[in-house]
């Protein structure tokens, strides 16, 4: 299960809350003064947050980073338990620490030159830079989003500004096509021939979106969750299952090869 460990430019950076605001049900934008990790953070990484000093929260919370922009990062958040809660009633001036830059993020293919981006819910939060960068670079991007409702169609914004095409699915069919974005995804592979594809959101879509770009035989990559003690490859708490064995989603991942994925929990790796 080897790592090269830590990204080697993580470290520890003592951060101020510069916004934080509620952008719709349950789900935060916080904004942070973090000019190490903004300047060195590349898609798809993570950071590693102490979200306050009191004993009981000595475990940080990682966070995909939505935007890094100058000295400033973006942190797209759900409220789900304690350490979320607690980071919503964070105000401007208040005082975090975070590790980072953490993880292995997106590739971007040097001849790329078409990308589809598959969004599902908080899954949006990591794709914001990517679809980005995508676009500062020339590649064309298309972005399929999905979400509960219009209103948790996240970063939608961000998404139409930067790409060429933008198709939404709500399970309430309150915005584009109703149902789940696997939909849309699968259309957009045969009908735009993406020539990468990179997917965020729940594991149950991830693995859909990875059969429907195997058989269309485009790369995938998907970025994978797991609970997280340590975020640097020490504890084991984030195993995720591979055909080249289990990996650690901290420093192997977050971001993996679709196809390298066992989605089975029944699959078990081959030994080496
Ligand atoms: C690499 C990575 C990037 C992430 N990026 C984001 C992001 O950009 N925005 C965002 O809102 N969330 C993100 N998460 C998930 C986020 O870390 C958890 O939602 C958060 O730690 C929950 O903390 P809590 O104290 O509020 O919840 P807890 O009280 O600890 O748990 C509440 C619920 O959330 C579940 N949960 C806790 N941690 C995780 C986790 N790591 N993955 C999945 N479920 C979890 C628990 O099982 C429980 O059901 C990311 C997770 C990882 C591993
Ligand atoms: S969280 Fe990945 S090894 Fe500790």
């Amino acid at each position: 299960m080897s790592c090269a460990g830590p990204d080697a430019r993580a470290g520890v950076e003592h951060v101020e809350v510069l916004a934080n605001e509620r952008i719709t049900e349950g789900v935060g934008l916080l904004v942070l003064h973090a000019p190490h990790t903004a300047a060195s953070i590349a898609p798809g990484q993570f950071v590693h947050l102490r979200i306050a000093q009191a004993a009981d929260f000595i475990l940080r919370r990682p966070f995909s980073v939505h935007r890094a922009e100058g000295e400033r990062l973006e942190i797209l958040y759900q409220v789900l338990g304690r350490g979320t809660r607690e980071l919503s009633s964070k105000a401007p001036g208040d005082a975090m620490d975070l590790i980072g830059p953490l993880g292995h993020g997106w590739e971007i293919p040097a001849e790329a030159t078409h990308a589809l981006l598959v969004a599902g819910g908080l899954g949006a939060a990591p794709l914001g830079m990517l679809a980005e960068r995508l676009a500062a670079r020339g590649v064309a991007v298309t972005v399929a989003q999905g979400a509960p409702t219009a209103a948790r169609l996240v970063a939608r914004v961000l998404f139409q500004d930067v790409s060429r095409r933008y198709e939404a699915a709500t399970d309430d069919g309150s915005t584009g096509a109703l149902g789940f974005v696997t939909k849309l995804s699968g259309r957009l592979m045969a009908a735009d021939r993406p020539d990468v594809v990179y997917c965020c959101g729940p594991e149950a879509m991830e693995r859909v979106v990875a059969e429907q770009a195997a058989a269309a035989d485009v790369p995938c990559q998907v970025s994978l969750e797991r609970l997280m003690a340590c975020g640097v490859g020490a504890c084991l708490s984030c195993v995720v299952s591979t055909r080249d064995g289990l990996k650690r989603a901290c420093c192997n991942g977050p971001v993996f090869e679709a196809s390298e994925v066992l989605w089975d929990a029944s699959e078990v790796p081959p030994r080496h």
